[in-house]
């Protein structure tokens, strides 16, 4: 039987996933299948348990609204129900049994790899589900102060001492301060939604600008950005991203990543 894997949602029709593991599938010649299928609350428990017992069913990847709820679908939520709250990604261990994961983190650490942020200063805007597997990769990298902005800024000190990081949590209005690494993980700037309107004046010419929002793809924080010749990262590179370290868990084979830029454009099109 074929491998397969899916994205699981509520809606789910305007998922990426299918499209970007359908085109490393094809890339690698490899047998298998990656689909999205529509999911509602109520048949979280049942679609697992027939999931199960499907030996070729590889795992799946999850969104809204089920993030939080898989954590009770499955045998082993690792460590992910401490840390980061939420899953993304459900895959199978070597024997077999289901674990739940999130490749958000990983995911958004991959485009900045060569950024060495040990010490240094970083801000964060919104302290969301988001938000939380940026702030745990952050952590993990052993950041120096953190500033997180966020509408609701009480939620942001939650998140600094959930995540043992050194920083303030401050109103959208605060004057942002330096900092190596800035990073829109709120819904700000996203279609529909309000813009995130910062003076990034006191970033310093290094600095690097980091939208995870990635519809439109050029935010008007990115805009801004390039308006002051700062390096940019969008919200795709951290879509591809996360999408990588669950395609290797399902199907035992990384991506093949020189084909980004054809990637990029078809996701674009
Ligand atoms: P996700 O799980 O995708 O991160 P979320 O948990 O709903 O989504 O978080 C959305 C983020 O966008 C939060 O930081 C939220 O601010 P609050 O913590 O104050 O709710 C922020 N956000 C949502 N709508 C906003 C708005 N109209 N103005 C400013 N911030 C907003």
């Amino acid at each position: 039987m074929t491998p397969h894997a899916e994205v699981i949602g509520d809606p789910i029709a305007h998922s990426k996933s299918p499209l970007i593991h359908g085109f490393w599938l094809e890339k690698l010649g490899l047998a298998g299948e990656y689909r999205a299928t529509h999911v509602k609350g109520d048949d979280l428990a049942d679609f697992f348990v027939r999931r199960a017992h499907d030996p070729a069913w590889r795992g799946c990847n999850v969104t809204v609204p089920h993030k939080l709820a898989v954590l009770d679908q499955v045998p082993d939520p690792g460590d992910v129900r401490g840390m980061i709250g939420a899953a993304n990604t459900v895959f199978r261990g070597e024997d077999g049994a289901l674990i739940a994961t999130n490749t958000d983190a990983a995911g958004f650490l991959s485009p900045i790899a060569d950024l060495d942020l040990n010490g240094r200063p970083v801000v964060v805007v919104g302290a969301g589900g988001a938000a939380r597997a940026v702030l745990f990769a952050l952590a993990r990298s052993g950041v120096g102060k953190v500033t997180i902005l966020n509408r609701t800024p009480l939620k942001g000190a939650g998140l600094l001492a959930q995540f043992g990081l050194k920083g303030d949590a401050l109103p959208l209005t605060a004057k942002l301060p330096a900092a190596a690494l800035l990073v829109n993980t709120s819904v700000l700037g996203m279609t529909g939604h309000d813009p995130l309107d910062l003076d990034l004046s006191p970033l310093p010419d290094d600095a690097v600008v980091y939208d995870i929002v990635y519809a439109p793809l050029e935010t008007p924080l990115l805009r801004a950005a390039r308006a002051r010749e700062l390096e940019m990262v969008d919200g795709l590179e951290m879509l591809v991203g996360q999408a990588a370290v669950a395609f290797e868990l399902f199907f035992g084979a990384p991506p093949p990543r020189e084909h980004d830029e054809e990637l990029r454009a078809r996701l674009l099109a």
